[in-house]
């Protein structure tokens, strides 16, 4: 289970000690780097908290690394529950945020709330985490923090809004648009957002938006100027061949490194050599 915010005595080192929200603010104050992956399974999630995790994002990204969809549009409530649930029961140290998927805060603050209030529940999830800051999720975020709802934002490339751009392309590359992700970027900070996801923008407006919000901003394809970085985990671990935007730096090459023991496997099995005796009863 994880440990009460306060519960962890102050000679405790920071890297043991419990991450909460506040934490992730006096990182960006100190500024130490917050290192966050996604995890959609129990012994991922008990890996990543055990190697130092900062912040572990149960994504709705799921739906295409987990489930196979092209999109992140199909995740549904419950299947982000599912997964809320086993990794929250893997995690100790790491704050885990719980996305919300599409559809699940948009038809208004009553809905929010409730799916939110089930991620915290029964997800047992630390935080969860929205897409945009237009007019109508802004008064959603005020909402959700009030109840006692940490919310962390998600601004430039939103998933969520695929279908609308048609294309996966780096955004804010206009003037306006730039000026447009920054005032998102402030808007959520006032709405009481604790962190902010900023995904596929340039490297300097990344930066700029940085040092303008009190909040920590957590790049993904951002560049090296926020106060942390995201990658999907089965992405840089190299799970996926057909997919590899620069962005991604890949940690290992678990899809050769797993072929390989399939196709050993079936060589062994076929062989009649696995199992062997010692393997046997
Ligand atoms: O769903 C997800 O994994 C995300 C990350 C890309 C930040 O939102």
């Amino acid at each position: 289970m994880p440990q009460a915010p306060d519960s962890a005595p102050s000679s405790v080192p920071a890297a043991k000690r419990k991450v909460t929200t506040l934490r992730l603010t006096e990182m960006k104050r100190a500024g130490d780097k917050i290192a966050a992956l996604t995890a959609y399974d129990f012994l991922t999630a008990r890996l990543l908290d055990e190697a130092g995790v900062d912040v572990i994002l149960v994504g709705d990204s799921a739906a295409m690394v987990f489930a196979g969809h092209d999109t992140t549009l199909p995740m549904k409530m419950d299947e982000m529950l599912y997964h809320v649930r086993v990794v929250t029961k893997a995690v100790k140290r790491a704050l885990v945020v719980a996305d919300m998927p599409f559809m699940t805060y948009h038809k208004g603050i009553d809905e929010a709330l409730g799916n939110a209030g089930r991620l915290m529940q029964d997800g047992l999830a630390e935080a969860v985490k929205v897409e945009g800051a237009g007019d109508n999720i802004l008064p959603i975020v005020r909402r959700l923090v009030e109840a006692g709802i940490p919310v962390m934002g998600h601004i430039g490339l939103r998933p969520q809004n695929i279908l609308n751009y048609g294309t996966y392309k780096t955004r804010g590359t206009s003037q306006d648009e730039a000026e447009q992700i920054i005032a998102e970027a402030q808007a959520l900070a006032d709405a009481g957002a604790f962190s902010v996801v900023v995904e596929k923008v340039p490297a300097g407006l990344a930066e700029r938006l940085t040092r303008a919000v009190p909040i920590p901003t957590i790049g993904i394809g951002a560049g090296a100027g926020c106060d942390g970085q995201i990658l999907v985990t089965p992405d840089m671990l190299g799970l996926n061949t057909q997919f590899h935007p620069r962005f991604v730096r890949h940690y290992a090459h678990l899809a050769k490194e797993m072929t390989g023991a399939f196709s050993r496997y079936c060589e062994d099995v076929k062989a009649g050599s696995f199992p062997s005796r010692a393997e046997s009863y």
